[in-house]
């Protein structure tokens, strides 16, 4: 999503914070992605409402911690991002949500996390790790290490749910995409010039760089050999997918 700079005088921003100004990132991020709510809405509905402990990779400005605060009354989120400004984001919209006791956000690299774990105190037997557009800025490689941490950081029957765009499987269908965000765009009446001119310009930081996408299908199987049993697509619009699965069953 950082990939093409629209403006000269872009700010320098960490991979994924996408937009020079924190302040412009939920409207922004809702007129750059058709359906952004629905998607993470997905998510949130996938993990089970029972659940304790969930861990999020990439929580931004918080957006789908406070879904899945929401649907999940006894859950404790555990939030790393790497973003000082986007986790102040997030720790105020929890706050005033009055989630504030059952949020932490840590100022971390997930690939730092899934490199070495015991540095961080978050401990492991997560019910749920979630993330949204975010993993996608990791190399395939890092991706398929991330998911093999997170298998090992699930208690038994936990689940792992992601959104991302991913790598579209032909150039035709790269056109098919495009167009079809374009003209969801003109239907909104969204200027996606004025959107994308508020874009920052992104260097790689620690272990993301711009967008790294992978195909939907090598994804599964990197879940799969990471040690899901069931993987599993709940979402797809065009190029943007949710996707993950469960250890064992279900
Ligand atoms: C596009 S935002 C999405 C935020 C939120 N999940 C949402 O859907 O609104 C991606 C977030 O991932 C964070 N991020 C990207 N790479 C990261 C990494 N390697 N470690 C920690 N955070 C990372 C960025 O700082 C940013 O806050």
């Amino acid at each position: 999503m950082d990939a093409t700079p629209y403006a000269s005088d872009m700010q320098q921003i960490f991979p994924g914070e996408v937009f020079a100004n924190t302040a412009d990132f939920d409207t922004g991020i809702r007129q750059l992605l058709p359906r952004y709510d629905e998607m993470l809405e997905v998510i949130s509905r996938c993990v089970p409402s029972s659940c304790d402990r969930i861990l999020e990779l990439g929580c931004g400005t918080g957006e789908l911690s406070l879904k899945i605060l929401q649907r999940c009354p006894d859950a404790q989120v555990i939030a790393l991002d790497y973003s000082p400004r986007m986790l102040q984001f997030a720790e105020s919209k929890i706050a005033a949500a009055g989630y504030q006791n059952r949020w932490s956000g840590i100022e971390a690299d997930f690939g730092d996390w899934a490199n070495n774990p015991e540095k961080f105190a978050i401990g492991r037997e997560f019910a749920a790790c979630v993330s949204s557009l975010a993993i996608h800025h990791l190399q395939d490689e890092m991706k398929f290490h991330l998911f093999q941490q997170i298998a090992v950081s699930l208690s038994s029957h936990g689940c792992f749910w992601n959104a991302d765009p991913t790598l579209p499987e032909s150039p035709v269908l790269v056109e098919v995409y495009q167009a079809a965000r374009e003209e969801w765009a003109t239907q909104q009446r969204i200027n996606l010039g004025e959107v994308r001119d508020k874009k920052g310009t992104s260097v790689t930081q620690g272990y993301s760089s711009q967008d790294q996408l992978a195909t939907l299908n090598t994804q599964l199987q990197m879940l799969t050999k990471a040690g899901f049993e069931t993987v599993a697509v709940p979402w797809k619009y065009y190029g943007l997918a949710v996707f993950g699965g469960w250890l064992r069953g279900f």
